[in-house]
């Protein structure tokens, strides 16, 4: 029995044995194949007013999955405006104790933000090719690695590297502990939520600046969090997002 006072095993177990699942079968078998719920105690139907065109609405109408990278180009400032968007600090940090409290772009349970960001470049102006760690309080890249690292990451997303030639891919790494020691094993699920909200962030800003992204998943957990230097059982990556630029015009 796992005792009830242990935050981090039971999530720990099932973070460990979800590397991806390769059942070929069940992979291709779902392809496009969208279920809608019609409640079977329907009382009613009220149609809803037209939703009012903005700004946000028409970058929410022209996200999409891109999978063929443009080999260009990208401009430092973009790769910041999608960290800065995606965990950027929006607030001068106020100090209280030894750790500084941070408002942020995205919301957190507790506030304890348990995310860390990695930064993998390649041909991003007046950036070396490599891997970085986004210091959020210097808004600043804590350059870890000198090298160009996509080839290593391409069959870390298995059979789909479409990331190949994006500029930038940034892992979310979580370190469990920071929300788990409140929450305990339901924490864990925050951390997931959470890389969401980032993840939608840099996916919108990305569109903002004329970026494309691709939201991955699926990657294999062990060899990515080791190329990105994690502890092992401590931290780990939960979701990566890839941004370039299109190398085609979207069709109409
Ligand atoms: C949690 C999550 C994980 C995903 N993982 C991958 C992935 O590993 N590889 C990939 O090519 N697309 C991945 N996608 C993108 C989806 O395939 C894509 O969002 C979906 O097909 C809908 O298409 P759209 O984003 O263009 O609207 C992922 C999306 C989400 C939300």
């Amino acid at each position: 029995m796992i005792p009830l006072e242990d935050p981090t095993t039971l999530s720990l177990l099932f973070h460990l044995n979800s590397e991806p699942w390769l059942n070929d079968e069940a992979y291709q078998g779902s392809a496009m194949n969208q279920e809608l719920k019609v409640p079977e105690n329907i009382i009613g139907e009220v149609p809803l007013p037209r939703p009012g065109g903005s700004a946000l609405m028409d970058l929410l109408a022209h996200r999409r999955s891109y999978r063929e990278f443009a080999q260009k180009e990208m401009p430092l400032e973009h790769a910041s405006a999608l960290l800065a968007s995606g965990y950027g600090a929006i607030a001068r940090p106020r100090f209280g104790g030894q750790t500084p409290f941070l408002r942020r772009t995205v919301p957190s349970a507790g506030g304890l933000f348990p995310l860390e960001l990695y930064l993998f470049t390649q041909r991003v102006q007046g950036l070396d090719d490599g891997l970085y760690h986004y210091d959020v309080i210097a808004h600043s890249l804590q350059q870890l690695r000198r090298e160009n690292l996509f080839l290593t990451l391409e069959p870390m997303f298995y059979a789909y590297p479409f990331m190949k030639d994006a500029n930038v891919v940034i892992a979310m790494a979580a370190v469990f502990l920071r929300t788990q020691v409140k929450y305990g094993p339901r924490g864990y699920r925050y951390i997931l939520l959470e890389a969401g909200h980032v993840a939608q962030n840099v996916c919108l800003r990305a569109m903002e600046l004329g970026l494309e992204t691709l939201c991955m998943g699926g990657f294999l957990d062990s060899a990515l969090n080791a190329l990105v230097g994690l502890r092992l059982k401590d931290e780990g990556v939960v979701y990566t997002v890839a941004a370039g630029f299109a190398s085609q015009p979207e069709k109409p």
